[in-house]
């Protein structure tokens, strides 16, 4: 018996040691990345650029595949229970790897235990957008209406959760008005109905309300970025107008089923770091309004510490501006 029990505790010590590696010409088949949103809308049009170069640092094929529904928490699910052998990854983001263990009671996963943080992608603000025939023209006048006239300004999102969602929830409490959110699987519907006149507002990221801004098929009224951006001329901080403090962007990065082997992580992480040194690729998202971050904050480690403490942050910012699942 005593032999038994040192042999499993031995294999039980060593096991961490143990994690299968992948193949030394890793990877050799086609890789899947689950984006939680529809096509179109911001999270898939980041992973679609970014999947597109790193595809090539990599010589393999990064097939990405939309999972929406649920504010993302249907995808992530997915991901968590796919085989950690290298093929499969989700693309994470800060509603359903952050905000969702708050919003979510009956969650299926536990985006720190389930995951392995690969990479982060760089950062998106959000852009307060109106259609192109809104009557308001300022952030003050949609204000005005939402405090005149409770519930009746109709704010699309991209569900229970997404930033879409939780940014028009803090901004409708912190300016003291009351909302009706339309959720819809994706910002890129949401968007559509945005421009085609079904709602009257809403918070998209940088990247996709950048073209329809141009194109003038919407207004931006505010900018949920730091400091005011080049690429949106004349267009207010929320925080300088609306909101003191009031500041948040969509964040979003590679993760990994739990027990993915190590030299999988190492491998992409390594592959990515090379192209974010590509000044090329690098100035095109800049130029979207994506805001850039260090290669420190895109290391595995560092966005794994990044999810845990947001999942903290996010706890207690739903619950001080009393946002719910329904
Ligand atoms: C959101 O948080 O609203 C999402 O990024 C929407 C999307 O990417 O479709």
């Amino acid at each position: 018996m005593k032999k038994w029990i040192a042999i499993l505790a031995t294999t039980t010590l060593l096991s961490p040691l143990c994690t299968a590696q992948a193949a030394d010409d890793y990877p050799n088949r086609a890789i899947t990345w689950i984006v939680p949103f529809s096509a179109g809308g911001p999270t898939d049009a980041m992973a679609r650029n970014i999947a597109n170069r790193l595809s090539k640092e990599i010589k393999q094929t990064i097939l990405v595949e939309n999972k929406p529904g649920a504010g993302g928490t249907i995808g992530a699910t997915a991901a968590a229970r796919s085989d950690p052998d290298g093929y499969t990854f989700l693309v994470g983001h800060i509603g359903y790897m952050a905000a969702a263990p708050t919003l979510y009671p009956e969650l299926r996963y536990d985006p720190v235990k389930d995951f392995e943080a690969v990479f982060r992608f760089p950062d998106t603000p959000l852009v307060l957008l109106v259609g192109a025939n809104s009557p308001y023209k300022t952030i003050d006048e949609l204000v005005a209406f939402g405090k005149a006239n409770p519930g009746s300004l109709n704010f699309s999102n991209a569900g229970v959760g997404s930033t879409s969602h939780l940014v028009a929830a803090m901004f409708a409490s912190k300016a003291g008005m009351t909302i009706t959110p339309i959720a819809y699987k994706g910002a890129g519907p949401a968007l559509n109905d945005l421009m085609g006149g079904q709602v009257d507002a809403m918070f998209d990221q940088t990247n996709t309300a950048l073209p329809q801004t141009r194109g003038g098929k919407v207004h931006a009224l505010g900018l949920t970025s730091p400091t005011r951006m080049d690429q949106f001329p004349n267009v207010p901080t929320m925080k300088e107008k609306a909101v003191p403090g009031f500041q948040v962007s969509t964040w979003y990065g590679l993760y990994a089923p739990k027990g993915t082997p190590s030299n999988v992580v190492d491998t992409l992480a390594a592959a990515y770091k090379t192209i974010m040194q590509d000044k090329a690729f690098t100035q095109q998202m800049s130029d979207q309004g994506i805001l850039l971050l260090s290669d420190a904050d895109y290391a595995p480690k560092a966005f794994q510490h990044h999810t845990v403490e947001e999942g903290k942050r996010w706890a207690q910012v739903i619950k001080k501006a009393g946002i719910k699942l329904k």
